[in-house]
């Protein structure tokens, strides 16, 4: 359910008692209220509540819950002190084993609801550390000059402005902790109300800052940045225009941020603003999780769609014959070669492509593979999957950030391309968030 953002309108404070009967699928409680259907931000299933209108639509309407009367048995109170304003972590009032627990479920509804096929096997879910995961981050800034001060960090809930926060307690504790040491920094700069937004990019041991900046910065405001950068052990960037801008400090070294998968004796080199998985212990145990569970051989020839820098490709590489990574960003797809020489890997061929158009004339779409490996963003891989018929894979893995796209795309595995679903299960990517991310194996029917 898209979330409208228009002119904000008000709506009477007075509250409305309401009994949850379900969670949607992006975390809200579900409640009847005159027989129209309401999702409420704060409430969980089960639960009594009071809530007040923070929306009205014509088919349904949305709500905040205000005080809860009888509480569900996995309602804690929340850690961090922007929880309700910041529109970061809505899932903060579940307590931490159960927010995936309820997670699983609602993948479990969405494959029932949407594509029509019942998980057979749940896989175990994926779990790491609870808060100071997130590596990566747009953060945005913003001046305002009433409040005299800058504003770093992420909008408010179902607002577009940022909200006053002082510190993240999801983002890597190098940044989450200084984020008003961060503000005040920029506080001091004489471009400070042309800094739109900070790219963040912390790899294992180095962490680059990209600032946007709409205007140039002056010599004074370089010494201002570099001080803070130098006295936080970070590498600060400006970027003038798009990404291809970004530039450290004058004099300053280019510094890649890294990771490492021990696992398998690899490391990735990123620049700021590339797509890499936020969250790096859950990412170790995902890459683990699909070379396990694909257990590849010399004679394998595997498809890694939507491989963005390689994470996937190039572990898969330690282990088949030969392995095809297909991106629709060309700056990945380089970074992606650049990363398979770094590692010495030489079975792998990387190729751009958009695979949400017809891809069926291109070389490396008319071989077979045994297994492929799908990772898209959130819209899914409908598109692409109808290529399956010409692959033949035996096995398939889907990563899925959706699991509403990743529940319609099994539905045509399994009815219309003759998959069946084996296993599926949630990995815990973005704790205290509403954000899902989930896996699930598919073999062909017969094999
Ligand atoms: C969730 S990321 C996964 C990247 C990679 N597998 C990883 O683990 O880091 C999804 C990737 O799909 C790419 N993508 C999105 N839409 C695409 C399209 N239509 N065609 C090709 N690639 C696309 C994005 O650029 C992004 O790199």
């Amino acid at each position: 359910m898209a979330r409208h953002r228009t002119r904000k309108k008000t709506f009477s404070q007075e509250p409305t008692l309401a009994t949850v009967e379900s969670l949607s699928h992006d975390g809200r409680g579900v409640a009847h209220v005159d027989g129209k259907v309401v999702f409420i931000d704060d409430a969980l299933a089960g639960e009594k509540i009071e809530f007040v209108y923070t929306d009205k639509h014509k088919d349904y309407n949305q709500g905040r819950a205000v005080k809860i009367i009888q509480p569900a048995p996995e309602r804690v109170r929340p850690e961090c002190a922007h929880y309700g304003i910041c529109g970061g972590c809505s899932f903060q009032h579940v307590a931490n084993e159960q927010q995936i627990l309820l997670k699983q479920g609602l993948l479990q509804e969405q494959f029932s609801r949407l594509g029509k096929v019942e998980i057979p096997d749940i896989w175990q879910p994926l779990t790491a550390a609870h808060w100071g995961y997130r590596a990566k981050a747009r953060m945005g800034v913003k001046y305002v000059e009433k409040k005299g001060r800058v504003l770093v960090g992420f909008r408010e809930r179902g607002q577009p402005f940022l909200a006053e926060i002082d510190s993240c307690k999801v983002m890597h504790p190098l940044i989450g902790e200084n984020l008003l040491a961060l503000s005040e920094m920029i506080g001091q700069l004489s471009i400070k109300a042309q800094i739109p937004q900070i790219e963040v990019a912390i790899g294992d041991s180095d962490c680059v800052l990209a600032f946007r900046v709409m205007q140039p910065a002056s010599d004074a405001d370089k010494e201002i940045l570099r001080t803070f950068a130098h006295q936080y052990g970070i590498s600060i960037c400006l970027q003038s225009k798009g990404v291809d801008t970004i530039k450290p400090l004058d004099g300053e070294p280019e510094v890649l941020p890294s990771y490492a998968l021990p696992d398998y004796g690899i490391t990735f080199k990123f620049r700021p603003a590339m797509f890499t998985q936020v969250n790096y212990a859950i990412n170790r145990q995902m890459i683990r999780r699909v070379m396990e569970t694909f257990a590849l051989t010399k004679d394998d020839v595997v498809l890694d769609l939507f491989c963005g820098l390689g994470n996937f490709t190039l572990p898969l590489a330690t282990q088949a014959g030969r392995v095809v990574g297909v991106e629709g960003d060309l700056p990945l797809i380089h970074h992606a070669r650049e990363n398979a020489l770094l590692n010495q890997l030489d079975n792998v061929e990387f190729y751009a492509a958009d695979l949400s158009k017809d891809v069926s004339g291109q070389a490396w779409a008319r071989q077979t593979y045994t297994k492929v490996l799908l990772d898209p963003s959130r819209a899914g891989a409908s598109e692409v999957l109808h290529n399956l018929k010409r692959w033949q894979p035996q096995q398939i893995i889907y990563v899925s950030c959706n699991p509403s796209t990743l529940a319609r795309d099994a539905g045509i595995l399994v009815h219309e391309l003759g998959y069946k679903l084996i296993k599926a299960g949630v990995m815990d990517m973005f704790p205290q968030t509403s954000h899902v991310e989930s896996i699930a194996l598919f073999e062909k029917k017969g094999v």
